[in-house]
């Protein structure tokens, strides 16, 4: 289940019920999927082939169906990121840089981990939501974020689109972000 760090006060937030509650009131939403529908051998992996990538699709097919019928996407993908993802310290360290984008961004973790940085509202500031298998997160259209790898420096993520071809990380300057 995702814990979130709220930056400016240190505050912890875990368990389910507080953590649904807390991005609501930021507008980022929070589901779960049950990863043990995945197949045994794709549990904790993240080098995985073309083929692989296609069942764990097969695998969510109905609740990346219901995300899409809720929400608008019209297509999706996975992305998988480890060590073994050519210049993974550059692409890395691209990631770390606040932007928006003019569609919200869909994430489903199913093996590894991820961490989003959000600005949330004036008095929360910016919180850490880090995310384990089975969390789905959205964070909305606008609003500044940036997504990075956790201490296992690998993941696996459905992505899904309303339109992918206009899907561009616009850099957002924020003289209040500061890096942890
Ligand atoms: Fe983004």
């Amino acid at each position: 289940m995702a814990v979130i760090k709220v930056r400016n006060t240190d505050e912890i937030i875990s368990g389910e019920e507080n953590v649904k509650e807390f991005l609501l009131n930021q507008k980022v939403l929070y589901e779960h999927w049950d990863i043990t529908k995945l197949p045994a051998e794709l549990h904790g992996r993240c080098q995985i082939n073309d083929e692989e990538k296609q069942t764990v699709i097969d695998t969510f097919e109905s609740e990346i169906k219901s995300l899409a019928e809720r929400r608008g996407y019209g297509s999706w993908d996975v992305v998988a990121l480890s060590e073994a993802t050519p210049n993974i310290e550059e692409l890395l360290k691209k990631f770390e840089q606040v932007h928006t984008h003019t569609e919200d961004e869909v994430r489903a973790i199913t093996a590894g981990h991820g961490i989003f940085i959000i600005k949330g509202s004036d008095d929360t500031g910016y919180f850490d939501v880090e995310l384990e298998p089975g969390d789905v997160i959205s964070v909305p259209e606008g609003n500044p974020h940036f997504f990075t790898l956790m201490e296992d420096k690998q993941v696996v993520a459905v992505r899904l689109f309303i339109d992918s071809t206009g899907w561009v990380a616009h850099p957002f300057k924020d003289p209040e972000f500061q890096q942890s």
